[in-house]
């Protein structure tokens, strides 16, 4: 094989191989189906069951929920009101812009600088709750999640969130004891995850979204985890889809506005958009390796037309860069010969050597 291909594909192994490890966590999430943690729906009682007031009940009695102001939308005003008539024996907490920034300054001043700068409304709304879990435990709702059984048997973990199809989490329903290990890992990695991904709805989702969360999720798992530290999840079924399910989810109903949705249709759809990544990258790959194979090609054109110089014109070495006309090949790339005698005979006893730009 020529030492261009060998090179060539060499380069490509280690740009891959990089690529697949820092995406590593991304790639593992796609295979966890966290059944090791999923609270089994044998051992959630029904709900009027008697069984429930036998359980513990560790996660404090508070409901908090997210919005920019008091004056709750229509479209969420029952979702809201299912919450709190169901638990009149609850705190209800809404934390608005206002009360989120006041909270963050006069409790994590560390963390004010970064939830200011923000770009985005709804990366404060996302992380708000995550502190408010940390700091005070409790259970977060969407808004337009609405309740529609009272959340008592969900109160004896430690801490839970919900699983989202096809794979990885959601942050909006989540409970928490006060300082579980888990939201405060979260908590303490926000700021390195603020970063800007080029797309807004892949900055939110990675910053401080379901994303974000999935990853150090995954990440936490590996780690032997106690009783106390783990994070158990709520499945599908068990959230929202029967009469016995915990909440009752209002589609499309996104109160972040239309970026939003699809962001949540990613989120969603994340198989898809890994799967089309990865075609994308192949394609890419493959338009590489043919402008190579074209710059080549090129090149051996060129040398050719340029070797029927009489030495005497084109000076002692041919292959001098300042002898080149400019524009007929891009510097990167520079034919070299084995034997100066013998390039005319083609392309196959010549080999290719990279140059670096500074050539
Ligand atoms: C549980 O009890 C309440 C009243 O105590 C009732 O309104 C509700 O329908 C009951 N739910 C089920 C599923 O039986
Ligand atoms: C909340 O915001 C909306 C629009 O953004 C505004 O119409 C409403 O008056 C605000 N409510 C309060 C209590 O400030």
């Amino acid at each position: 094989m020529r030492r261009g291909v060998v090179i060539f594909l060499l380069v490509n192994f280690l740009i891959l191989s990089f690529l697949v490890r820092s995406v590593s966590t991304l790639l593992s999430l796609l295979i966890e189906d966290a059944s090791a943690d999923s609270i089994h729906r044998a051992e959630l009682p029904s709900p009027n069951s008697s069984l429930i007031e036998q359980r513990p009940q560790i996660i404090p009695k508070i409901i908090h929920q997210t919005y920019k102001n008091e004056t709750i939308p229509e479209v969420w005003k029952d979702a809201q009101r299912s919450c709190i008539e169901l638990h009149p024996d609850y705190e209800y907490i809404l934390w608005t812009n206002e009360k989120a920034r006041e909270f963050i300054a006069h409790e994590y001043p560390w963390f004010l600088d970064t939830f200011d700068g923000y770009k985005f409304p709804i990366q404060r709304a996302d992380s708000i709750r995550y502190f408010v879990l940390a700091h005070y435990g409790g259970t977060y709702i969407d808004l337009d999640d609405g309740c529609n059984r009272r959340l008592d048997p969900l109160l004896a973990y430690p801490a839970w969130v919900r699983r989202t199809a096809p794979t990885g989490i959601s942050n909006d329903a989540m409970g928490s004891v006060p300082q579980h290990p888990f939201f405060l890992r979260v908590i303490e990695l926000l700021q390195s995850y603020d970063r800007s991904w080029l797309l807004p709805y892949i900055t939110v989702m990675y910053s401080t979204g379901p994303l974000f969360l999935s990853v150090i999720w995954k990440e936490y798992m590996h780690e032997r985890i106690t009783e106390a530290g783990r994070v158990r999840i709520l499945m599908q079924d068990e959230y929202n889809r029967y009469s016995w399910s915990f909440f009752t989810h209002h589609v499309g109903n996104s109160w972040h506005g239309s970026d939003a949705r699809l962001i949540f249709w990613m989120g969603q759809h994340w198989v898809f958009l890994t799967l089309l990544g990865c075609i994308l990258a192949a394609t890419v790959g493959f338009a590489a390796w043919w402008m190579y194979g074209r710059l080549m090609l090129l090149g051996s054109k060129y040398r050719y037309r340029y070797s029927k110089i009489p030495s005497f014109l084109s000076g002692s070495r041919r292959s001098s860069p300042t002898r080149r006309p400019r524009g007929v090949m891009p510097t990167l790339l520079r034919r070299v010969s084995f034997k100066e005698d013998e390039e005319i005979r083609g392309a196959t006893e010549t080999s290719y050597e990279l140059y670096s730009r500074r050539d």
